[in-house]
Order: C-alpha cells, then structure tokens, then sequence
C-alpha cells in the first residue's frame, strides 16, 4: 500500500475546515494506505507570544482525541506526537542547513504571518520542519488542504536537492489535496480562509468542531453572504459559494446535485439545511471525543505504541541522511 503522511498543528480549536481539508480525508481512506498522522506540536512553538505551557498541553490532548473520534484507527494508523520522535527534530535541521533561505522566504504563510511581527527563526524554517515529518518516512502521498500546497512544493525542493547534494536519500512526495473543500473560507469573510487561530479571537468567524451546537448554528445563521436573498446558480457570491461547498463536502453530493436542490432558494433555507447537516456531523464526534478524552491511560497509550511505530521508520531514513553528510 502507498504510504500517507499528514498532521496537524497544535494551535487553536480545530475548525470544519480541518476537518474537511484533512482529517476526514484521512480517515476515510485508511484503508486505502499505510497511514501516518501526527500532532505538530514543534510547529506550535513558532510564535513564542502565543505560548501558554498549559494551554498547550491541554490542546495536544485534545487533538489526539479528536483524531480518534474523527475515526482514525490506532489499529490502521500510527498515530503520534512529532516531539516524542526526536528524528524529526534532527533532519530538520539538516534540512535547515540545506535550504536556501530564500526558498523559505518567498513561502507565501510566512510572508503573511511575519508583516507587523518580530518573526522568530522558527517561524521562517517552519517549512524545513514540515519537509523532515514528511521526508522521514519516504511518504508517497501529502493529505492536506490547499494552503499546505506551496509547503509540499518546497518539501519536493529540498528532498531534490538534499539528493542531488549527497545522493539518493529521499522519496520525492505528492500532495493529495480534494477537489471541493479544500479551502474553507470564513464564515465572518468568505475572502479569508477558515483558520483556527483566527477562531480564537474572531466570533462568527469558524465552527469548531467542539463549539456547541447553538454556537454554530449561530456562526451559520450569520455567514456573510451577499445583497441578494435567494441562490442563483448563474451568479454566486464568495459567501454562497463557500456554503454550499461546506455543503457539498458534508453531504458528499455533487455540486450540480446541491445546485438543483438549492437553487432558486433563499439564503436562510440553505443556512438552516447546512446547520442541520453540521451538527449531524458533529454531534456523533463530539460524544465519542468525550467517551475518550474522559478515559484515563488510553491516549497516552496510542500515542507512546505510535511514536515506537514512527521512530522505528524514521529513524531508518534518519541513518542514511546522517551517513550521505558524513555524521556517521
Ligand atoms: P494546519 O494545522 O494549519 O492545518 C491542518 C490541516 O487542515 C487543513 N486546513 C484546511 N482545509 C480546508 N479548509 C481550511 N480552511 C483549512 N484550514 C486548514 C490544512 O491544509 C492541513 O492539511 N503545516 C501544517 C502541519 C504540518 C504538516 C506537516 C502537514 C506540519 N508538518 C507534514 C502535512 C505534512 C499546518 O500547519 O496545518
């Protein structure tokens, strides 16, 4: 089976944008792949204002247990924390020392998260990082959402030309991105993405895949549209469009199919439709996140039989890289 590696940062509440970009992805096609999937909590230290130790910690737990009420399987996927693997930590830095930085400058994300900021090294080699967790396990296919395509490209320059430098190390990857729904924009303003950070300072802005259903029902009911008031499918707005592509994804229905249905109907009926089908979503989710995260000693024992599973991979392409620069 080819192999599959993706993860999630350890920042904010996850959104239905990751969950349909990503984890409903991975989940679903398990079966199809040998699977890899981790909480990015390194990633999560690239904005230092933004760390609070508890906040963080409290956020990993979460993740690892929304994975599992998402539908990954510890029986079909390895499932673990990048930190506890300390060979991602290692060819990132060759990775660091390898890449021009002005491959890492022109990343569209950093440009966007460093303007007015005091950027931290960190947040600038991001991308190398991301490259290793990738790279480390020679993964044939990227599950992401479509704002990790430009990271994926680069992840391709690096193991390029970390192989043209030193030989013949690394398995060059693909990102497997869906066509519909992957790139949820805000609720608040359909010309910006859906981001979890944004969620936390932005009411309206996402539906959290934790938020209550009032809450969400809310954020839908307010989704900023545009002038008109019914759909008209010759003529849709970033804001109807984006509804019925959460629609779509949800439903599994075509665009043409949610057209027919909804066309010719006012905004508010669409709205309630999605809020419904969101919260038939969530609801079964959010119960089994609570039978689990409740549970005392399971996650900490998926994550540590996963990091046993991951490094024993990693580590094999950790070797070889050391060896072909001469660390060995
Ligand atoms: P992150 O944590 O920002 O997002 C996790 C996943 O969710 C997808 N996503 C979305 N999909 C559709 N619509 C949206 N509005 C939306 N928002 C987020 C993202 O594309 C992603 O797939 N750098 C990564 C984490 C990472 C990683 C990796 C991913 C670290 N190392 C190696 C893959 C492979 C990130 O910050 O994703």
């Amino acid at each position: 089976k080819p192999r599959v590696l993706s993860g999630i940062t350890a920042t904010g509440n996850l959104t239905i944008g990751n969950y349909i970009g990503a984890l409903s992805v991975w989940a679903e096609e398990q079966d199809r792949y040998e699977n890899f999937f981790f909480i990015a909590d390194l990633h999560a230290l690239t904005i230092p204002e933004a760390i609070r130790a508890d906040d963080l910690r409290r956020r990993i737990r979460e993740i690892v247990a929304l994975y599992l009420a998402c539908g990954l399987d510890p029986e079909r996927s390895v499932l673990f924390l990048q930190s506890k693997v300390p060979a991602h930590a290692t060819l990132g830095w060759i990775f660091d020392c390898v890449t021009p930085v002005s491959w890492l400058e022109r990343m569209t994300q950093y440009k966007s998260k460093s303007q007015g900021a005091n950027p931290s090294g960190g947040l600038l080699t991001y991308p190398a990082l991301m490259a290793a967790d990738i790279l480390l396990y020679q993964a044939q296919f990227v599950p992401v959402g479509d704002d990790q395509r430009q990271h994926i490209e680069l992840a391709r320059d690096i193991a390029n030309r970390f192989n043209s430098m030193f030989g013949d190390c690394f398995r060059i990857p693909d990102a497997l991105i869906r066509k519909s729904g992957a790139r949820i924009m805000g609720l608040d303003d359909p010309t910006s993405k859906m981001s979890k950070s944004k969620a936390e300072t932005h009411e309206g802005h996402a539906i959290g895949l934790l938020d209550d259903p009032k809450k969400i029902r809310k954020a839908i009911m307010r989704a900023v549209t545009d002038a008109g008031s019914a759909v008209d499918r010759e003529n849709l707005s970033p804001g109807v469009d984006n509804l019925l592509v959460l629609h779509e994804a949800l439903s599994g229905a075509t665009r043409e199919e949610t057209l027919d249905r909804f066309d010719g109907n006012g905004y508010g009926t669409l709205k309630k439709d999605l809020a419904e089908l969101v919260l038939d979503k969530i609801a079964p989710i959010q119960t089994r996140f609570n039978e689990i995260h409740g549970e005392t000693g399971y996650l900490e024992k998926v994550l540590s039989d996963g990091a046993e599973k991951a490094a024993e991979v990693a580590d094999v392409t950790l070797n070889r890289a050391m060896e072909l620069v001469g660390l060995r």
